[in-house]
C-alpha cells in the first residue's frame, strides 16, 4: 500500500509521529510537509524529538491569508498527487493544510482518510471548524477519536467509512511522554512541582483581538500562582503590536517562554497545578495526565473533558478566568474515553482492509 501523509502545522507533527512509525513498518509512506509552520521551534524540533522521518517534499507555503494559503497548497498538492499516485491520502485534524490536501485528493478521486474526523465546535466563525466540516464531507475514511465524533458525523448524514479508532494523541503520549524526566525540565526552569500554571494561547479568536488578548493577560497577572506561558509566534506578534507585552516583561506573575518541544511541554504540563489554554489538543493532554484545565473558549470539541469535570469553559472574561483558576480540582473519575493509545495500529488495519492491493 502506498500512502501519502500530509502535515504542515505543529499539532499534525505530533499526531503523525505514531502513525508514520506504524505505517512504515509494512507499507510505503511519502510524507509531505506543506510548510504552514516553518519556525524551527514550531516544526523541525518535533521531527527530531519524535523521530518523524524527514519530509519527502516540503511545499514551503509559509504564512498568508486563509484563501491564498489554502489555494496555493491545493495547486501544489494536486501536482504532487498526480505524480505520486498513492492508494490513499492521510490528513490530520483541522488546519488549512488538512483542507487543501483533502480537496486536492478528492478532486483527483484519490481516497482520503481523515484522522480526527467528526469533531465539531459548532462555531463556523472558527477557521478550524470550516476546515474540519469540509474535510469530513470529502473523506472516504473517517477515523473518529470518540463516540461523540461518530454521532456528529451521523447527524450530518455520514455513516459510511466511519471508524471509532480512539485518539492518536494518546499514542504519542504513551510513546514519548516518558522521554523527558519532569524533574529535570522543571529543575532547569527553576520550577517546583504544583507551584505554577501552564498556559498556551493561539486561536485567532483569542490572539487576534486586542480586547480578548488584553483580558487574558490581565487575568493571568491576577492569578494566585505564577503562570508559565509558552507563546505561539502569532500570539507573540500580537502581544507586541497591541502594546501588551510591556505589562508582562519582568513580571514575576507571568513568565513568557518560547514555544516548547513536545516532551518539555508534557513534562511542564504534568508538573503544573493546572493548564490555561485555547488549544484543542492540550485540553485532552491535560485529561490524559490528570491535570485540571481551564479553557479560554466558549465551546470545545472535547466535550467529554468538561462533562467529566476535568475542564471548565470560561471564554476570555477576566473574572471568570481568575475564578476558575482558583477553583481547579481533580475529580476522582477519569475513564478511558479516548481509547488506550493504540490508535495508530487500528488506523493501519482499517487502511489495509480497504486499500491493500
Ligand atoms: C494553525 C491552525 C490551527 C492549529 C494551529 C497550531 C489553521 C487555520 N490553523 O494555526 O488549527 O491549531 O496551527 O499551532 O490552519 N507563524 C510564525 N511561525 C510559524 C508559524 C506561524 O511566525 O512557524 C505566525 C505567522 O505570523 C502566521 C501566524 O503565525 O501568519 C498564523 O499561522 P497559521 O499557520 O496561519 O495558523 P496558526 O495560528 O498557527
Amino acid at each position: 500500500m502506498k500512502v501519502v501523509s500530509v502535515v504542515g502545522a505543529r499539532p499534525q507533527f505530533i499526531k503523525a509521529a505514531p502513525l508514520c512509525r506504524a505505517l512504515r513498518s509494512h507499507h510505503e509512506e511519502v510524507l509531505v510537509h506543506s510548510g504552514q509552520h516553518y519556525d524551527h521551534e514550531m516544526s523541525d524540533v518535533f521531527f527530531e524529538e519524535l523521530g518523524i522521518p524527514a519530509p519527502d517534499h516540503n511545499l514551503a507555503v509559509g504564512s498568508g491569508r486563509h484563501g491564498r494559503q489554502t489555494g496555493e497548497m491545493l495547486g501544489m498538492l494536486e501536482d504532487l498527487l498526480i505524480e505520486l499516485k498513492p492508494d490513499v491520502v492521510v490528513v490530520y485534524g483541522d488546519t488549512n493544510t488538512t483542507l487543501a490536501a483533502a480537496l486536492a485528493a478528492a478532486k483527483l478521486h484519490v481516497p482520503v482518510a481523515h484522522v480526527e474526523a467528526g469533531l465539531r465546535s459548532f462555531d463556523r466563525t472558527m477557521p478550524e471548524e470550516v476546515n474540519r466540516v469540509l474535510t469530513d464531507h470529502v473523506s472516504d475514511v473517517l477515523l473518529c477519536p470518540t463516540d461523540t465524533a461518530v454521532r456528529h458525523l451521523a447527524a450530518e448524514g455520514i455513516t459510511e467509512g466511519v471508524y471509532q479508532v480512539g485518539d492518536i494523541m494518546l499514542d504519542t503520549a504513551r510513546l514519548f511522554a516518558e522521554a523527558r524526566d519532569p524533574a529535570v525540565v522543571l529543575g532547569a526552569m527553576g520550577l517546583e512541582p504544583g507551584g505554577y500554571l501552564l498556559a498556551t494561547v493561539h486561536r485567532a479568536a483569542t490572539s487576534d483581538s486586542p480586547e480578548r488578548l488584553g483580558s487574558v493577560v490581565k487575568a493571568f497577572l491576577e492569578l494566585e500562582r505564577p503562570v508559565v506561558w509558552a507563546v505561539h509566534p502569532r500570539t507573540r506578534k500580537n502581544l507586541e503590536s497591541f502594546g501588551l507585552v510591556e505589562s508582562l516583561d519582568g513580571s514575576s506573575a507571568v513568565r513568557l517562554v518560547q514555544p516548547l518541544p513536545y516532551t518539555d511541554t508534557i513534562a511542564l504540563l504534568r508538573g503544573s497545578a493546572g493548564l490555561l489554554t485555547d488549544s484543542g489538543g492540550m485540553q485532552k493532554e491535560a485529561y490524559f495526565f490528570g491535570v485540571p484545565c481551564v479553557t479560554l473558549r466558549d465551546e470545545t470539541e472535547w466535550t467529554e473533558t468538561v462533562e467529566l469535570g476535568w475542564n471548565v469553559l470560561v471564554g476570555t472574561d477576566e473574572q471568570k478566568i481568575v475564578k476558575a483558576a482558583s477553583l481547579m480540582s481533580r475529580p476522582d473519575h477519569r475513564p478511558d474515553v479516548y481509547g488506550e493509545g493504540h490508535t495508530a495500529d487500528a488506523i493501519v488495519s482499517v487502511l489495509e482492509q480497504r486499500y491493500e492491493n
